[in-house]
């Protein structure tokens, strides 16, 4: 019997570079309340956003996920043909078939990759993060792109002040490659399918209901063990951290997440969703880059990240910056 034979295995992988894309439209606090009962102060003290981007009807998923895309590629250093998995996560996909993945692939100049789209909610970042890492480290794959998109604007109810306030559109991406050095831990992944119906679009819709003190209270309660659990399986502590970067979907469980973790004023912490509201797989990411824009964060920095949402799922890992 011939035995079936496995490529060699790559002792870790990492994120080579970073890209994002911001829509052109900034929507501050002030605007909406010309069109919603609401206000700056409740917005602020309630979620911590100041302003988000919504995206233009030329600004479409493939087009954000294409600029993001080729930005990271750009960042890594890598040629287009040297990527051989590109995976694209996002919630806000309107036409399921086909999917994008494969287009944006295209539109990027990579020859004949595999490609496809992952939808974890507001976790599909790390989810595709945890899969195109174990791909690279088992030789499915040389080099991968992960990118979060969303036009959650969408799929927003404008007349629902309670989503249409957080909600917002965007894309980022990182490309993965091999390395002697792990770059990128372990995923800490799960999901409580049990409450599938706090946020969702439900049959016959086409917009999105989010049970907010819900997902508040799991958010606070339920998901320190998982961070813990993402640090634990990458053998570090919080004493590492150097920048902690969770799904941007509301400042005040940012900041509830940063106490229960213990986390000083040594660590960094990402407080993008304070100019670019809530966009899901695409937070991640975009406050990554913005931070290493910025130089609050630096090449060489240990961070730890977590996504979650709609499933609900949620998954995290320690990552290496580049
Ligand atoms: C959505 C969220 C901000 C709502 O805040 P809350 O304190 O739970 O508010 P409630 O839903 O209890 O509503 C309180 C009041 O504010 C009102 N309200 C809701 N949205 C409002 C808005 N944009 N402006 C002004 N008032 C608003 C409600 O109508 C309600 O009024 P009432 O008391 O007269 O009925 C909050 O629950 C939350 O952030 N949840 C987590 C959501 C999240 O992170 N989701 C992303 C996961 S990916």
């Amino acid at each position: 019997m011939t035995a079936i034979q496995l490529r060699s295995e790559a002792p870790g992988a990492r994120i080579l570079g970073f890209g994002e894309y911001r829509p052109r439209r900034r929507v501050t606090n002030d605007e909406l309340v010309q069109v919603m009962d609401t206000s700056d102060e409740w917005i602020q003290s309630r979620v911590g956003i100041a302003e988000r981007r919504w995206a233009g009807e030329d600004e479409t998923l493939v087009e954000m996920a294409t600029a993001a895309g080729g930005k990271a590629l750009a960042a890594s250093g890598l040629a287009p043909d040297e990527i051989d998995l590109v995976v694209l996560a996002s919630a806000s996909l309107r036409e399921p078939i086909p999917g994008i993945g494969p287009q944006v692939a295209h539109r990027l100049g990579i020859p004949r990759p595999g490609a496809f789209d992952l939808n974890a909610g507001c976790a599909g970042f790390c989810y595709s993060l945890g899969l195109v890492s174990d791909a690279i480290r088992a030789g499915s794959a040389r080099n991968a792109i992960v990118i979060g998109v969303e036009r959650l604007t969408d799929v927003t109810d404008m007349a629902d002040r309670s989503t249409a306030v957080i909600f917002a559109d965007g894309a980022g991406a990182a490309v993965v490659g091999a390395a002697d050095e792990p770059g990128i831990g372990p995923v800490a992944w799960g999901s409580d399918g049990d409450q599938h119906s706090a946020i969702e679009i439900a049959a016959g819709s086409s917009t999105m209901t989010m049970a907010g003190q819900t997902v508040y209270r799991w958010a606070t309660t339920k998901l320190t063990d998982t961070l813990h659990e993402a640090m634990s399986r990458a053998g570090v502590t919080a004493a590492d951290i150097d920048v902690f970067a969770p799904h941007q979907a509301n400042l005040r469980i940012v900041e509830s997440m940063t106490k229960r973790l213990g986390f000083g004023a040594d660590t960094v912490v990402a407080r993008d969703i304070v100019q670019s509201g809530n966009t899901s797989a695409a937070s991640i990411p975009l406050a990554l880059s913005a931070l290493l824009e910025s130089g609050e964060a630096r090449s060489g920095d240990l961070a730890l990240i977590l996504g979650y949402g709609a499933g609900l799922t949620f998954a995290g890992q320690v990552l290496r910056l580049p």
